[in-house]
This record gives structure tokens, sequence and C-alpha cells, in this order.
């Protein structure tokens, strides 16, 4: 489940452009599941879901692919803290998560989509665009992972780990 170094270089470039462009490196102070960090967990779901739209040759905004599944937990906090705000978080986070995005960056239609109903079926609404039921799907499996083999992404932080590093002015378009 490797993408190919063209696709591994695509992906690193969009991943530095919002990394330079959000808060997107304070989800690394957050866990997500087991020993997993947010950050991690959403370059993973990212990752996979490019993969998988590749590999199965689904037409997608590849963009709007990698930055919505890179931002789909944007929610910003540890949702193990018990903060009466965190209540219910599985349902209300994707609106938190999509409240920061709009506030940190110019989230485009597919993009706010896949935030906002990437819970499906924990919320009701399905996504309604390829991209974002890519994403619902990989979370799913992710999630799974993380929680059950305490998977912690040690190979995808070798392939993606300097794209992190890349400067904070770095704005340039992909
Ligand atoms: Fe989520
Ligand atoms: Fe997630």
């Amino acid at each position: 489940m490797q993408l190919t170094s063209e696709e591994l270089a695509l992906f690193n470039r969009m991943l530095a452009h919002v990394s330079a462009n959000t808060s997107l490196l304070r989800m690394d102070g957050f866990t997500q599941h087991g020993d997993t960090t947010t950050l991690w967990h959403c370059i993973a779901v990212a990752y996979y879901s490019l993969w998988l739209a590749r590999r199965l040759r689904i037409a997608c905004r590849v963009r709007s692919l990698v930055s919505g599944a890179l931002l789909h937990d944007y929610f910003l906090y540890d949702w193990h803290d018990p903060d009466p705000g965190h209540r219910f978080h599985g349902f209300r986070h994707p609106a938190f998560a999509l409240r920061n995005v709009r506030r940190d960056w110019r989230a485009n239609r597919i993009e706010a989509e896949i935030i906002r109903r990437h819970m499906f079926p924990l919320t009701p609404i399905p996504p309604l665009c390829r991209e974002g039921l890519l994403v619902c799907l990989v979370d799913k499996g992710c999630g799974l992972a993380e929680t059950l083999w305490k998977h912690r992404y040690r190979r995808l932080k070798k392939l993606c780990g300097d794209a992190l590093r890349a400067p904070r002015t770095h704005s340039e378009t992909v």
C-alpha cells in the first residue's frame, strides 16, 4: 500500500503546503487513538485515500481529496480531556473541525464536504462526493488499525516527515 515516487512527491508537496499555511502541526500534540497523534492519523487518512483513489482509478479532485483528508479532524484539542466542551465529540467534531478550517484555510466545497460528513454513519448524512466517501471509508480503516493494532505509521513518518519540516513561509501553490 505504497504510493509511487511520483504520487509521493505530489502528496508531500501538498502536505508541505497545508502544513505551512495552517496549524496542522499543532495536531501532533493531541492523541487520536492508541499511540497515534491526530496529525499522523490525518496524514495516514490522506495518504491512503490517495492510494485507494489511484489504485481503483477513481476520478477525483486530488488536491481537494488530500487537503480535505489532512484537515478532516482539525478540531485542535485532545478529545480525551474531560472538558465539557468536548462532550459528544464523535457527533460534534466535524463541525468544530470545519469551523477551524474556515478560519485558517480557504476551504472549497469538496474539502468542506469531506470534513463535514466524514463521521457517517455516526452522523446521519453521507458524503455526497467521491472524495468524501473515500475519506469516510479510509478514516474507519485507519481508526481501527490505530485502536486494535496500535499502528504508529513508522514507514509513513519516514516517507512524509520531511514535508512537515518545510519552512513556515512556504506558500507555493501546488
Ligand atoms: Fe473524525
Ligand atoms: Fe479521523
